[in-house]
């Protein structure tokens, strides 16, 4: 195996022999000497070779990426490059050998590559050379590392799952896998060990964890991909404080030893309608303020016709307060944010700017007494700009959330190495179909209610809150996690809120409903998103950057070409026709 590491010398090791293995990352032809930049896994070490080698014309052969073994005796350098840890030495070489050669590659290998990002998906094993992709992947095993060890330390057992599962209704789409042997039925990829993790429970061991792969057929976005892994946990005899806790050891720890940043504990909670309320999303980014003000009362006799509308028909006025920017923000500008927020339904964008004299797509009717109410209420100084949103509530929050976050990216009010972590918590339990017109289990039907809820399962769902808990870091859903119902005649109840009986209960659950009545232990756990807590340690906003092998926005593999047409003979012995 190979001994050394390239970045593992300095200039305490001059006068050193060394044997090292690698890729050509660059050669340059210098004043006769032939200079290579030679990596492996661990970065970047300069070779020397003279114009008197009898290796000379070896290395004037050699090309990017070509696999090269070198010994020679490291010397300190003339110029020093101070971009790389080995910057002050350079390897003098007296032996080389070409492992192996490369065809040329289509895109050259460097962090600041300008490559599309589909080329290099195709070519990933080549991209997986640049030094960022591997930075971020041992990230992601520390991250993994970190948690075991701690979860270890604790008492709870890794135990796997099984990938081949039965279909339940769980939220997202499931991906499907046609069984051979039982024609015509299907086995279902988990979206997540929940329904086995809590199995685990009912089977008495008390602490599980598992880093589990994760299956959902839903539309991708930047933070989301058709697999992902999830740290994922549960234990028995524990409350929400408990499951709280553990998680909060684990981010901390991971904190602590991958950035060396002390997370102050116990992390702040937010109630979700707090956090729906003051900034529009149950995720909300606490790294810039601008919270969302509801001003609807302020316009109660308003002579603005169509905010007069709004409140007549039951909407709401929201805004949020940009303090020191109406300079910043032309009419174009405007627009712009105007279409940005049309594309979360908001049928507009009304703005005021408070400058030596007030102006903006509002304030021809706005009366004095508006005016007076809205520079108290919102504290207005000298320069700010009021966004406003109005319409239904739905749209008005999530818009306005939305756009909270576009205006602290554009004016750069976010600071990339802050990190703001809270648990959103007293998650509705029901969420409403006006299309199916019935209620809808907001996490999953076992989700444990409040205590002081159960009574109103039935007789007032929307008013019921439910044991659940999201952590959130900087605008991301990090993980999240519930505890679960164990009481049977609770379990009844929330069923029968759902619009179903325990009859139909099992037969969508069968097993499961089966098992929580031999004697469920209260149990409750949660599942961190191991790509997305990655993205947030390397500070990269795209899922992809922290996964090998990751697939597209229209989950397919560029490298593979996966998923794909199969034989006809494969199809067969499945009973499978496709339709033409
Ligand atoms: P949930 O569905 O909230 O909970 O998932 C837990 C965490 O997994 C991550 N995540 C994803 N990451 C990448 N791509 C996706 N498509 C994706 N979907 C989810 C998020 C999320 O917070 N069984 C429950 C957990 C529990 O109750 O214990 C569950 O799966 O970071």
């Amino acid at each position: 195996m190979k001994k050394n590491n390239n970045n593992n010398f300095d200039i305490k090791n001059v006068g050193q022999k060394v044997n090292l293995y690698g890729w050509v990352a660059k050669k340059r032809n210098l004043g006769g000497l032939i200079f290579i930049d030679l990596r492996d896994r661990s970065g970047i070490i300069q070779l020397v070779i003279k114009p008197e080698s009898k290796y000379y014309e070896l290395a004037e052969t050699l090309k990017n990426e070509y696999v090269i073994r070198a010994e020679g005796i490291i010397l300190k350098r003339e110029s020093v490059n101070k971009n790389i840890k080995t910057g002050e030495i350079e390897v003098n070489v007296d032996f080389l050998e070409v492992i192996n050669k490369s065809i040329d590659t289509p895109f050259e290998i460097t962090n600041n590559t300008t490559a599309l990002e589909d080329t290099r998906l195709k070519y990933r094993y080549l991209d997986l050379r640049r030094e960022n992709l591997q930075k971020n992947l041992i990230t992601r095993h520390k991250i993994v590392l970190i948690a075991r060890k701690f979860l270890d330390e604790l008492g709870f057992l890794e135990i796997e799952t099984p990938i081949l599962c039965k279909s339940t209704p769980e939220g997202a789409r499931d991906y499907l896998v046609p069984s051979r042997v039982n024609k015509g039925k299907f086995y279902a990829l988990p979206q997540s060990p929940q329904i086995f993790k809590q199995l685990l429970m009912v089977g008495g061991l008390e602490k599980y964890f598992q880093v589990a792969r994760c299956f959902r057929d839903e539309d991708l976005r930047a933070d989301r991909q058709p697999e992902f892994t999830q740290l994922d946990i549960e234990a028995s005899f524990v409350k929400e404080e408990d499951i709280m806790n553990i998680g909060e050891g684990i981010i901390s720890r991971i904190f602590k030893e991958i950035k060396n940043i002390d997370i102050k504990l116990p992390l702040p909670k937010m109630k979700y309608n707090d956090a729906i309320n003051y900034y529009g999303t149950d995720k909300p980014d606490l790294r810039y303020d601008m919270k969302i003000n509801d001003i609807t009362d302020i316009f109660k006799n308003t002579n603005i016709e169509f905010l007069k509308n709004i409140i007549d028909n039951n909407g709401i006025i929201n805004c949020i307060v940009i303090n020191n920017a109406s300079n910043s923000y032309s009419r174009k500008d405007i627009d712009k944010l105007t279409d940005y927020v049309k594309t979360y339904k908001a049928t507009g964008l009304a703005y005021i700017k408070f400058e030596e004299k007030i102006s903006g797509s509002i304030v021809k009717n706005l009366s004095d007494d508006e005016i007076y109410k809205l520079k108290q209420q919102l504290n207005i100084n000298d320069n700010d700009l009021v966004l406003i949103i109005s319409g239904n509530k739905d749209v008005v929050k999530t818009s306005l959330g939305a756009l909270r976050c576009k205006v602290a990216s554009d004016l750069n009010l976010i600071n990339p190495n802050d990190y703001k972590m809270l648990w959103v918590v007293d998650f509705p339990s029901f969420e409403y179909s006006l299309e199916e017109n019935r209620y809808y289990a907001a996490h999953h039907p076992f989700t444990s209610p409040k205590d002081e809820d159960i009574d109103k399962l039935t007789t007032d769902p929307a008013n019921c809150y439910s044991k659940a808990y999201d952590l959130v870091i900087n605008g991301y859903e990090a993980g999240g996690g519930s505890i679960r119902i164990h009481d049977q005649e609770v379990q009844r109840k929330m069923f029968e809120a759902l619009g179903f009986t325990i009859e139909e209960a099992k037969e969508k659950f069968g097993f499961f409903v089966d098992a929580l009545q031999y004697g469920t232990p209260p149990h409750g756990g949660m599942a961190f998103g191991v790509d997305r807590l990655t993205m947030l340690l390397t500070g990269t906003d795209n899922i992809r950057d922290v996964i090998a092998f990751p697939k597209t926005a229209s989950a397919s593999c560029l490298m593979s070409d996966a998923p794909n047409y199969v034989d006809d003979k494969q199809l067969k012995e499945l009973n499978i026709n496709i339709e033409k």
